[in-house]
This record gives C-alpha cells, structure tokens and sequence, in this order.
C-alpha cells in the first residue's frame, strides 16, 4: 500500500503499460483495477502510457502492433481511467524518452544489463538450442531497461507500481539516477521507487493462474453470450447438486469472491452451504460479470469504433506529457553540458 500523503503533497505515480494483447480479466483484477484505484487518489497525480516502442522489441508486425496499441488504450479507458485526471499518452509520442534514453545508456554498466532477468532468459534459450549465447539478442531487448529508466526518470516520478517481476527494473533504474546524480549533482535526477502489492491471484479456468498463455481465461469484452460461455467452461467436479458444498474449495467461488461486493460474497456462501448445483454457481458468476462489464464493454466497442476519438485523448495527453518533461530535460542537458 501507498502510504497516504499528508500536508496535500501530490505523489507522481507512473505507469507503463505493456501493448502485449486485449486484457483478460487477470489483467483487470491484478493490474488495471489496482493502477485505477490508486490514480483516482486526491494525494496522486497519475501518468499513465502505453510502452509501444518497448512493444517493437517483440512484434514485428506493422498491423498487429497499431491494432494492439489502440485495444490497449481502449481498454483501460473503457474501464474509467479519466484523460482529465491522469495524464494518458503514448511512449512514442514524447521524444524525450529517448533522448533521455541515451543520456542514461552511458551511465549504464553494461555488466547491470548482463544480468538482466530477460536477457539472461534469452542466453539461456540460445544455449539450449546450441547457439551462441547472444544469438537471440537483440540491442533492443538488451536496452530494455534503459528505455524503461528513462521511462520513469523524465517525469521525476515517485512510486512506479509494478509486479515482482519488474522489480529489478526499477533497481536498474535507481542505480542509473544515483550514478548520474553522484557525477553531476544530488537532485539532477529524482530517485523512483517501485510499489510492489502482493495480491492474490486471480485463478483461471482450469485453476492455475490465469494468463494467455495457460488459454484459461476470461475475456473482459466479449459478448454476453461469449461471456457466459467461457464460464461454462470453469473446471467442477461430479458432486451431485443437492449436496452442500465448501466454497472456498470451488473455483468458482475463489474468483467470484475476488470480485464481489462482500454482501454478494456471503450471499452465495450461504448458497454453497446449502447445496448448490454447479450450473446455478456458475450462473450466479456470469450474472456478476455481466453486471461488472456491461458497461466498460459498450465504452470499449465505442472507443474501438472510433480510432479518431483515441488518437485525440492520447495526442492531448502526449503534449501534457511533454509539458511535464520540458522543465527535467533542461535541467539534465544544463547539467550534462549539452545546454547552457
Ligand atoms: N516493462 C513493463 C512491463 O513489462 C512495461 C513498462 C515499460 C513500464 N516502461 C515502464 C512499467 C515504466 C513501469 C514503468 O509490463
């Protein structure tokens, strides 16, 4: 948890969102309700981007990288995220990032990035495969953390909420601004720090993790139809339906309850305690989310239908972004010796 800020001081939180894919409802429950809830803070000033050139280091496919950018945008607006309140852009939009970006490389040490968790993933990779160990590397995949420093740096931001899996990102990132700030001067570049919550995980179909690729999801704008079905789909045993049963053993149950209203959520206990049958369960889930994404659904389809209304929020947001680095490039470039 984000300790609350007294004496009205307004924390910068930044977000990077990665163009990887529409969300699932994992996503929504781990990533995009929590990075909500904590923008809609009166203590918070939000920037929230999508990473469509940390993207390229992946897909290399023209139509499927503007496709994805634009349902990721989507999405999140689909879900509330307020173009007023937070600042929403596109990372390719604020040339500054990469401006900083070489700024930071050569205060990087190469042996940091040596070590880098996805790096060393793709060594490994090219080594089973009997290749040369950099064989699968890219300078873009290698930069990735580089990219993703100045990311965080050009906006002198605070807290940057993250998974654990980013966790060594940030530590990259810390180190890089202590480097520079110990050559040119503390406070050249402001120290981040990543915001790690642990929150339950959110099952898939068939009980472990849901994610794309265990293809045990729940889609989040599918049709109601769709909806339903995939629910259907949710792994249950034969115990027969006038059989009281333990909630908390029943994956439906274990997601519902991550979800709901805790009214909602004693309600259907209760159910359970008394026999439910496994279509009613799963039912009363559908019925849940049917509720829960009516409307983020109609917002997205809208959105989606109307790619001119995006590429205005998200061309309004870059030039409020690019506002908010003006002032951080020119203290770096005076400090550097690049400007006067
Ligand atoms: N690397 C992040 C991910 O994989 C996405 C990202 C890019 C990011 N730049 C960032 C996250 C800056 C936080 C801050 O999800």
């Amino acid at each position: 948890m984000l300790a609350p800020c007294h004496n009205a001081v307004v924390k910068r939180v930044l977000t990077g969102i990665k163009a990887s894919g529409i969300p699932h409802l994992g996503n929504y429950y781990g990533a995009i309700r929590p990075a909500l809830e904590l923008a809609a803070r009166a203590d918070v000033q939000g920037l929230f981007f999508i990473a469509d050139y940390h993207a390229l280091t992946l897909i290399h496919d023209r139509a499927e990288l503007d496709r994805l950018t634009r349902e990721i945008a989507a999405a999140w607006l689909a879900f509330g995220l307020d173009p007023e309140r937070v600042v929403f852009y596109r990372q390719s939009h604020v040339p500054e990032i990469f401006e900083l970006a070489w700024i930071l490389s050569c205060f990087t040490s190469k042996g940091q990035l040596n070590r880098a968790h996805a790096y060393k993933a793709r060594v490994e990779e090219a080594q089973q495969k009997q290749l040369e160990p950099d064989a699968l590397v890219d300078m873009g995949l290698f930069n990735y953390p580089v990219l993703m420093s100045a990311d965080i740096v050009l906006f002198d931001c605070d807290v940057v909420p993250v998974g654990s899996d980013q966790l060594q990102q940030i530590e990259i990132a810390r180190d890089i601004v202590g480097r520079v700030n110990h050559i040119y001067g503390e406070g050249v570049l402001h120290l981040p720090e990543g915001l790690c919550e642990d929150t339950a995980l959110l099952p898939g179909l068939d009980g472990r993790k849901m994610s794309k690729s265990y293809g045990n999801t729940i889609p989040l704008f599918a049709p109601a139809k769709q909806l339903r079905k995939a629910v259907g789909r949710i792994v249950t045993d034969s115990t027969p339906p006038e059989v009281p049963k333990e909630p908390d053993a029943s994956l439906i149950f274990q997601i519902f309850r991550l979800l709901a209203p805790p009214t909602d959520t004693a309600a259907l206990r209760a159910r359970y305690e008394a026999g439910i049958g496994w279509g009613d369960a799963k039912a009363a889930l559908a019925d849940l989310l049917e509720r829960m994404l009516a409307e983020p659904r109609a917002r997205y389809d809208e959105l989606m239908a109307h790619p001119e209304r995006l590429d205005a929020l998200l061309a309004e947001g870059a030039a409020r972004a690019r506002q908010l680095a003006a002032p951080v490039m020119d203290r770096v470039r005076r400090a550097i010796g690049i400007a006067r």
